[in-house]
């Protein structure tokens, strides 16, 4: 599988990324949490060298089951995890990535993990009441004491990022880019390219709208977060637009076809065609062969979606 280095460090991983928030199995359909365990010790024998997970995914029990999963091979990959709420009886309490907050969380992780360093550690959402430079100033000492390797941020805007850089240098900002949002095209790829900073999409395959596993007929059960319809502040899971986006899913599956692809390998290697792009996380359960598209393949895909009017997102504002 292809590698690439996050921005202009020297941490590098597969281009796809197995992402844990199913493994949770709290907020995302149903889980086998045993085949789940299994699933990441199969990822790492296909050569995928980076996980994500979250303290907030379960909350805890994301990052448990990762580490039972990687074993001694914990090692050998590439592991991110993310902090910034605070909690109270296992329940969040809001967004809080004030110093103190985040040193006694990354601890945690720590214990979790059942490691002595995490890769990367990020800062989940926005805190809008912590001035960036406190929360730079906590990861930097984390580093210094060798607790983490990296640090990052996700969902941050480019004013945000701009206002990290000005106290230390970010490896990765962690958005959700898709063939359905496009919003990062704008503002936040093209600014990650030019400050040397990973880029890490979520929602790859459109949170399984790119899997061609779903129908009009599909619902959500009232735990899983789809099935309040909005996906990240769009309405990906609402009524007639999913049913649209559906018939481009259809689309998409049989220009697939033609190539001897799956959607769910096009959704993968248009996200991977952004230069910008360091590694598209995917909810997997196997890997996936990756495919190489051409500017033609592209604009056919785009086509595509003029065909079913179904918008794209690209420059409106990111969910903050
Ligand atoms: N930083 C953030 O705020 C943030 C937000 C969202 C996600 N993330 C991270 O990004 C990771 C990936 O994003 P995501 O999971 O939300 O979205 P995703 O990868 O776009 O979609 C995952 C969904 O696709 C389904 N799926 C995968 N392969 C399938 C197949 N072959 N057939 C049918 N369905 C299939 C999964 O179902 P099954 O589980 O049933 O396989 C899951 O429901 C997360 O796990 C998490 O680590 C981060």
């Amino acid at each position: 599988m292809e590698h690439r280095n996050f921005g202009d460090t020297d941490l590098g991983c597969s281009v796809v990324g197995f992402g844990t928030w199913e493994m949770g199995g709290t907020q995302y359909g149903d889980i086998d949490l045993k085949a789940a365990v299994r699933a990441v010790e199969m990822a790492v024998d296909h050569g995928i060298t980076l996980f994500d997970t979250a303290e907030v995914y379960g909350p805890f029990t994301s990052e448990e089951l990762l580490a039972k999963g990687l074993g001694a091979r914990r090692k050998d990959v590439v592991v991110v995890t993310k902090v910034g709420f605070a909690y109270r009886d296992d329940d969040t309490r809001g967004r809080d990535a004030s110093p103190a907050n985040i040193t006694v969380h990354a601890e945690d992780c720590l214990r979790r993990l059942d490691t002595d360093y995490i890769d990367l550690l990020l800062i989940h959402w926005p805190d809008h009441k912590t001035p960036h430079d406190d929360t730079i100033g906590a990861l930097e000492a984390l580093k210094d004491a060798g607790k983490i390797r990296h640090y990052g941020v996700s969902n941050y805007d480019v004013p945000m990022m701009r206002e990290c850089e000005r106290h230390g240098h970010l490896t990765a900002n962690q958005v959700g880019y898709h063939l359905f949002d496009r919003r990062m095209e704008a503002h936040v790829l093209p600014f990650c390219g030019e400050a040397g900073i990973g880029f890490m999409s979520y929602g790859s395959l459109g949170f399984g709208l790119l899997t061609g596993a779903m129908t009009p007929e599909t619902t959500f059960v009232d735990w899983d977060w789809r099935s309040a319809g909005k996906a990240f502040g769009l309405p990906l899971f609402e009524g007639e637009r999913f049913r649209a986006e559906l018939l481009v899913v259809d689309k998409l599956k049989a220009f697939a076809a033609d190539h001897g692809k799956s959607v769910a390998q096009l959704a993968i290697a248009w996200v991977l065609g952004n230069p910008a792009l360091t590694v598209a996380l995917v909810g997997m359960r196997n890997e996936r062969e990756h495919w190489q598209l051409s500017d033609d393949d592209r604009r056919a895909i785009d086509r595509i979606f003029e065909e079913e009017d179904v918008p794209t997102y690209v420059g409106e504002p990111q969910a903050r």
